[in-house]
């Protein structure tokens, strides 16, 4: 192994760039939350609007597929709904919101 892939590995790994570990995920489904506009409606451990529901047991009341099925399809069960959906977002993005909300519990 040469020093280049040594140094490039090491940053990786400093930087987390490299894990999968729920940690990375879940700082990505936080700042999509904030920027994502989520809280204007919902509350979600930390104060946020009252149109939606409190999502803080989220992980609760719903199972991964529901959750995921509300995010991009959110008319599907209730056509009249206020929330909009979130298919601009990656799978990546998607998947990292739909882990997180998940341990909501
Ligand atoms: C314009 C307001 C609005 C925004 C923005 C919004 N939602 Fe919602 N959301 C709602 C409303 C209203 C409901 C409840 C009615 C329904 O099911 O559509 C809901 C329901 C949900 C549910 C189902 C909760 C349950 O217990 O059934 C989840 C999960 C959810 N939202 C997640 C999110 C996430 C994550 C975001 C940001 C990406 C978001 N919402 C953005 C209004 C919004």
């Amino acid at each position: 192994m040469n020093f280049r892939r040594v140094v490039i590995i090491g940053l990786l790994l400093l930087s987390g760039g490299w894990s999968t570990a729920p940690g990375g995920e879940d700082t990505v489904a936080r700042e999509l939350i904030l920027s994502q506009g989520c809280l204007g409606c919902h509350a979600i451990n930390q104060p946020g609007g009252t149109l939606g529901v409190e999502l803080k047991y989220v992980g609760q009341r719903l199972t991964a597929d529901e959750i995921r099925q509300k995010l991009l399809y959110p008319a599907a069960k209730l056509p009249r709904s206020a929330m909009p959906d979130s298919r601009h977002l990656s799978v990546a993005e998607i998947n990292a919101l739909v882990n997180y909300l998940t341990t909501l519990k």
